[in-house]
């Protein structure tokens, strides 16, 4: 079904889902562990690690910089801490594709007393630096981008750094955990103020490795039934070392997402998927399916780390469109393109508005996402920060371009699963960027391979899930 030659994904019509998966680690996670485990006291064995690119870019670069890294078995990651001290690398860091790399890293370098070249993919080299570079300079370390608009390469040279209060002008996980990590160095005490809940894993994993920090949320509304989040503040005080610890990285939500939808959109259809990260700054696309008309539910069953995980359960019932809007974007920011294929698959109109960030990511996902969902048959209307998509009509396969990024590959190989016809698409080498792995599930699931009707899994899930507002019985 993949031609590596080619780097083609070609799908077809695939029958109702009905079995149980697990998806790879978390990328954000991933990211995250390597990192804090390199600047702590000691050594770290973080398992389930995922061995995509981007995330390998971060391992990577660390041992540029001079940490001992192993990978006894794959999957498990064993990271020797430094205590925040780096040697200065002998050649520029490549990030690759990866965004978190530059912006997390430039975040750990701004402290260093050398400097440093981060270069990245054409598609990263077209990506906004300015977001981090502005508050880290506000800090005192001097970063410059040597690309137009501030894009990269981008170079750091580091130095001694004193605490600010920043308030981020845009909901940004990557720009928050650049000016926390560098907090983390600085003399005093650093602030970061959001609006909107962007991803919080950099604040749980501070927690979990022993890191003192201060959060504070700022509602308003009568009741905590109607309130909503006005700010968030997240206070730390510089001249702290993580204390090392073993970490284990969930699964990916966002890699579930695509087989959510796939899922959802079929009615028949069953599945679980077992194991995957359910932090609630990560689980709007349940909320989004929901809102479409999906039977989900979700258990909870640990959190040995701080990051909660367990299953999600979902019935394909039908979809209807929905509205996408505001403080939810952040929440659902990376499964947009797998939302949308949801809603070409629904009857009626969905509406996602408030997420211009989709034009700056590894592709403009805006455009990609209408070029692609067109070329199906499917109307879409633009807009600068969404687009309107009318479902309902049958989807003709087509030959798609991945447009270099891993989740509109993935995306538009689950629209072909609903295709008339075959649907190819092309330039798929970067779905390895976050889900190694994709294809041959893609292929157990085109050929209807499944587990029975009930497992034990299921049904203890009867009685221990956690329904949403709005979920159907
Ligand atoms: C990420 C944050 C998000 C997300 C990206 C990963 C992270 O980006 O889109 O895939 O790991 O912090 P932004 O911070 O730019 O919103």
């Amino acid at each position: 079904m993949k031609s590596a030659a080619k780097n083609t994904l070609k799908v077809r019509r695939a029958p109702a889902i009905e079995t149980e998966l697990t998806v790879p680690g978390d990328k954000s996670i991933s990211h995250r562990a390597i990192l804090l485990s390199a600047i702590s006291n000691g050594r770290c064995t973080i398992t389930n690690f995922l061995e995509g690119d981007d995330c390998r870019s971060t391992a990577k670069a660390m041992g540029q910089l001079g940490v001992a890294i192993e990978t006894p078995k794959p999957g498990t990651v064993v990271v020797e801490g430094n205590r925040g001290v780096f040697l200065a690398p002998s050649e520029d860091i490549d990030c690759g594709n990866s965004g978190t790399t530059m912006r997390l890293m430039s975040g750990l370098l701004a402290a260093q007393n050398f400097r440093c070249r981060l270069t990245g993919d054409p598609s990263l080299s077209k990506r906004p630096m300015r977001r981090v570079i502005s508050p880290l300079q506000e800090m005192g370390a001097r970063l410059s981008a040597e690309g137009t608009k501030q894009c990269p390469p981008l170079v750091v040279e580091g130095g001694p750094l004193t605490g600010i209060t920043y308030r981020l002008p845009v909901a940004s996980a990557q720009v928050k955990s650049a000016v926390l990590l560098a907090g983390l160095f600085a003399s005093g005490r650093t602030t970061v103020i959001e609006t909107a809940r962007s991803r919080d894993h950099t604040e749980r994993m501070f927690e979990y490795y022993l890191i003192k920090f201060h959060r504070e949320d700022v509602w308003v509304g009568k009741s905590p039934a109607h309130r909503n989040l006005q700010e968030s503040r997240i206070t730390v005080d510089g001249g702290q070392i993580p204390e090392s610890r073993d970490f284990h990285v969930p699964g990916d939500i966002s890699s579930a997402a695509f087989w959510l939808v796939a899922a959802a959109a079929q009615p028949g259809s069953r599945l679980l998927v077992k194991d995957v990260g359910l932090n609630p700054t990560r689980t709007g696309i349940i909320d989004v399916l929901i809102r479409m008309g999906a039977c989900i539910r979700e258990v909870v069953e640990s959190a040995p780390h701080g990051e909660p995980a367990g299953t999600i359960d979902i019935k394909g019932c039908g979809l209807h469109g929905t509205e996408i809007c505001g403080d939810e974007i952040p929440n659902v920011i990376d499964e947009i393109p797998a939302i949308a294929v949801a809603a070409a698959l629904a009857e009626g109109k969905t509406v996602i508005r408030d997420a211009a960030e989709l034009r700056v990511k590894e592709t403009d996902r805006i455009a990609a996402v209408a070029t692609n969902l067109r070329a199906m048959g499917v109307e879409v209307e633009e807009f600068p920060d969404g687009m309107a998509i009318t479902g309902g009509a049958p989807l003709k396969g087509a030959k798609l371009q991945s447009f270099g990024d891993h989740r509109i590959a993935m995306a538009f190989a689950v629209a072909g699963l609903f295709a008339t016809g075959e649907t190819t698409i092309e330039d798929t080498a970067c779905v390895q960027t976050s889900y190694p792995g994709f294809s041959e599930t893609l292929k157990l699931i085109q050929k209807g391979k499944g587990i029975g009707r009930r497992t034990p899994v299921i049904s203890s899930l009867e009685s221990q899930s956690r329904r949403r507002k709005g979920a159907k019985p």
